[in-house]
């Protein structure tokens, strides 16, 4: 049955859909189809969905850009409701002598948003440009790169509690942030579609430092003779290594990193590195040491390696690729196979970074 727009919802703000096709709205680009689609344009939205009796009940998943999803890994079809976040929007909400207050829709594409502030003159965001999906789904999963994390920068969110239709403020304290991880993870409220991210409030310093501490960047910026970068350089010089090592979804779909860089006991790092002096480990404040899983998947011998449809990138061994007309179960095959070997190999465990609606 083809996907049609219907009106099931009692509520007119409600867009909704029947057996939507899903698989243009996940960057690994797995056939899925959901029962009921819902998209959201404004909070109101978000509020009147809650509050629908027919809805009410059933299984439901919040969507962003579907950039770090595994959909099909069991049934293709989700029997229930995806509710997907279109809302926009970006403005200024206030500017004091120390920071300024940037606030986005949900539903923008994270990427834009960074350029977009970056075009206003408000620096902050730099290191995480072309980092794939929503602003509303960065702090679910906290996302991070060349030293910076979004936690570092967020102000607070607006969410809306999908059961009660409650709008909720969540600050910085409050989201719980860890690396990749937030209360929307830990409480697994990403998973029972909870709560719609629908505004979120960034806090971008005026006195500004370009971050560049971390080495890929710093050689970036190096070979471009560029000794004191703008945030605008920065953030040319992080696309600049992204585009070399991680492939465009658009051309190779991937979901970005497959895994989270595990954080293992210090004795544990210390026998692993004792054995593998080149095995790159950070220490954390907690004194635990988080291992470079790109570092352990290419020496458990998955680099460029692939079963079936799917397989580990050749330029980044933490990217899984879909080579073409790949399923969820083909990427959880690949998944038990690379877990099962660095397992066997370096005695550690990787769990995975995208989410398994
Ligand atoms: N490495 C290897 N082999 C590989 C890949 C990496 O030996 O195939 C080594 C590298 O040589 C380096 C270390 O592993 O010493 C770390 O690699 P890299 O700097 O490329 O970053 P990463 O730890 O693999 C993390 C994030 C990325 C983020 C980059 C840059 C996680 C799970 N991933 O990757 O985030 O872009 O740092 O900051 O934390 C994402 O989450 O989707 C993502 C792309």
């Amino acid at each position: 049955m083809p996907a049609m727009t219907v009106s099931t919802a009692s509520d007119p703000r409600i867009e909704l859909c029947r057996n939507a096709d899903l698989t243009t709205r996940n960057t690994l680009a797995l056939p899925a189809r959901a029962r009921l689609l819902a998209t959201l344009r404004t909070p109101d939205a978000a509020r009147a969905l809650a509050c629908d009796a027919r809805l009410r009940g059933e299984p439901r998943f919040v969507l962003g850009g579907g950039s770090n999803l595994v959909f099909g890994s069991g049934s293709a079809l989700f029997d229930g409701l995806v509710v997907a976040v279109d809302i926009r929007g970006r403005r200024l909400l206030a500017e004091d002598a120390e920071a300024r207050y940037v606030e986005a829709g949900g539903g923008e594409c994270w990427h834009d948003f960074v350029c977009w502030t970056l075009a206003q003159g408000w620096p902050g965001l730099e290191n995480l440009a072309l980092i794939p999906g929503t602003v509303g789904a960065a702090p679910v999963q906290n996302i991070g790169a060349y030293g910076l994390e979004v936690a570092e920068r967020l102000h607070a969110l607006t969410a809306v509690d999908l059961r009660s239709g409650d709008t909720v403020r969540f600050d910085n304290a409050a989201c719980r942030f860890a690396y990749r991880d937030s209360v929307f993870k830990r409480e697994g409220w990403h998973l029972d579609g909870r709560y719609a991210i629908v505004a979120v409030t960034f806090r971008l310093p005026r006195r500004w430092q370009p971050l560049t501490r971390y080495a890929d960047v710093e050689r970036e910026l190096a070979a471009q003779g560029i000794a004191q970068p703008s945030a605008r350089q920065v953030a040319d010089a992080v696309i600049a290594i992204r585009r070399r090592k991680l492939p465009d979804p658009a051309v190779l779909p991937n979901a970005g990193s497959f895994f989270h860089n595990p954080l293992v006991d210090a004795a544990v790092a210390a026998a692993l590195a004792a054995r593998h002096p080149d095995l790159p480990g950070h220490p954390q404040p907690d004194g635990r040491v988080k291992l470079a899983a790109g570092w352990l998947i290419e020496h458990a011998g998955w680099k460029g390696r692939d079963l079936g449809p799917v397989g580990m990138y050749e330029k980044q061994a933490l990217v899984l690729v879909n080579r073409g007309g790949a399923t969820g179960r083909d990427v959880r095959a690949l998944m038990a196979a690379v877990q099962a070997d660095v397992q066997a190999r370096f005695g550690v465990a990787l769990t995975p970074e995208p989410v398994f609606p």
